[in-house]
């Protein structure tokens, strides 16, 4: 087993007329990365500071997007941008929409965030109810994701990948508790899916066979869907031509992917070598990633959350689990956390760890917390700390500019005596 490439932090953002690009921290080495949430409406964004893809493009922003793509990848590193429509998840006042303009979902279903008031009052004045999209609105969308991907293409990003996890918009088309159409985007496993495969085809289409296409996809949420199904729609996107599946989870109303960092230090303290079972416990979605791979052994798969030591990481991939690591939070906080820590081979495995802090919420937001029964305030004030660390970043480069999302830190990885059929490496 060799860890092969590793990914640097880079970070951009855009002023609000999109016409400059500023950058945050610019990549030092040539490894690849992914630029997080870049939003294909610029009506509906999941945060108000989002990079987005307006409905018209200009000269000078396509010249703008060129200047980034190529900042990202000055020192060799091949950048992949991550393609969103929040759906019902857009709050009020992120984006162009009005503020009397309903959101856009596969069907009405407004998030729930608890039984209490106050988690109802929350939902519905934040994020409201959404609008059941029309076929034409669910064709503009589509539109506006291969959009995305020809200015990326053009620009000349690596690939593009399609963010259908965390509760956004597609994630809501492939879930059957917040899909409930009966027409040819729903009413079953390959209905509820369709959206993005046109979307796949489309962009292959319009780029190129050598242009990656990927897709953050959510694990199967034991309440709501049949792994099965599940696995139905991962062979539908196969046959469709991604180059990999990248595995994470959890929503607005439940946020897994934002989930305890304290696990991976303690765990470090009491098992040397880690046993398997903590290994799943690092990583908080590897499980499925083992589902997937046995009817996949073939698919690149990328597992991201919870990853913090390199005992961790190693034991996932030699593990035939997955072939690419996602690192978060780790790299909002150290961006050379993979060449400095993991991959220097003079750290030794037992220090090769992120060691971060845990997140507390305190004072009258825990308050908050615990009478509105919103666990999503928890999250929302761990991804607040580390926007502030990929801030401070931005400080140090004297560059002032509003942050967008962190993007995923990938250490990109191959095992190949765990592989059945050695493969290649994905298109990135
Ligand atoms: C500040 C911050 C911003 C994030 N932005 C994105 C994003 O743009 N796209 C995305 O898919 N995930 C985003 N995430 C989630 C991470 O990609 C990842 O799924 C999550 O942090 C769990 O991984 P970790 O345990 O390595 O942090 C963000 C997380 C944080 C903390």
């Amino acid at each position: 087993m060799f860890l092969k490439e590793a990914l640097p932090l880079s970070s951009v953002s855009q002023n609000a007329t999109q016409s400059r690009t500023r950058f945050a921290v610019r990549p030092e080495t040539a490894q690849p990365h992914v630029e997080g949430n870049v939003q294909v409406s610029d009506d509906y964004l999941g945060a108000p500071q989002d990079i987005d893809v307006p409905a018209q493009n200009t000269d000078e922003l396509q010249a703008a997007w060129r200047e980034w793509a190529t900042e990202c990848q000055a020192s060799g590193t091949p950048t992949i941008v991550q393609l969103n429509h929040p759906g019902r998840q857009s709050p009020a006042g992120a984006g162009k929409k009005s503020f009397f303009t309903k959101n856009l979902a596969p069907s009405p279903i407004g998030l729930n965030f608890g039984p209490g008031i106050l988690a109802k009052v929350a939902s519905k004045v934040l994020f409201g109810t959404p609008k059941e999209m029309t076929v034409q609105d669910i064709k503009l969308v589509i539109d506006q994701f291969v959009e995305g991907a020809k200015r990326s293409y053009d620009a000349g990003f690596k690939g593009v990948e399609l963010h259908a996890a965390h509760g956004y918009l597609l994630a809501q088309f492939h879930s059957p508790a917040t899909n409930r159409r009966t027409d040819e985007f729903g009413g079953s496993a390959h209905k509820r899916v369709e959206i993005s495969l046109r979307i796949i085809r489309r962009i292959r289409a319009v780029t190129s066979p050598n242009f990656s296409i990927s897709i953050k996809f959510n694990s199967a949420d034991a309440a709501t869907d049949k792994t099965e199904d599940v696995l139905e729609q991962i062979r539908l996107l196969v046959d469709a031509g991604i180059d990999f599946l990248e595995i994470s989870g959890g929503t607005y109303e439940n946020p897994l992917m934002m989930g305890d960092d304290g696990v991976a230090k303690q765990d470090m303290s009491e098992d040397k070598p880690m046993k398997a079972s903590t290994i799943k416990r690092e990583s908080f979605f590897l499980e499925f990633a083992q589902t997937v791979r046995k009817s996949f052994p073939g698919l690149v798969l990328m597992v991201t959350g919870g990853f913090r030591t390199r005992t961790g990481m190693e034991g996932a991939l030699q593990s035939g689990a997955c072939d690419i690591v996602g690192v978060g939070r780790p790299a909002a906080v150290y961006p050379d956390f993979p060449t400095k820590i993991i991959l220097n081979e003079n750290v030794k495995d037992e220090d090769a760890n992120a060691n971060l802090p845990r997140i507390e919420v305190e004072g009258a937001e825990k308050w908050i917390v615990k009478i509105s029964g919103v666990t999503a305030l928890g999250a929302g004030k761990t991804t607040r700390v580390y926007q502030e660390h990929i801030g401070s970043m931005a400080a140090i480069k004297a560059f002032s500019c509003s942050i967008s999302s962190l993007m995923t830190l990938t250490i990109h990885s191959r095992c190949e005596e765990a592989k059945p059929n050695g493969q290649e490496s994905p298109r990135i």
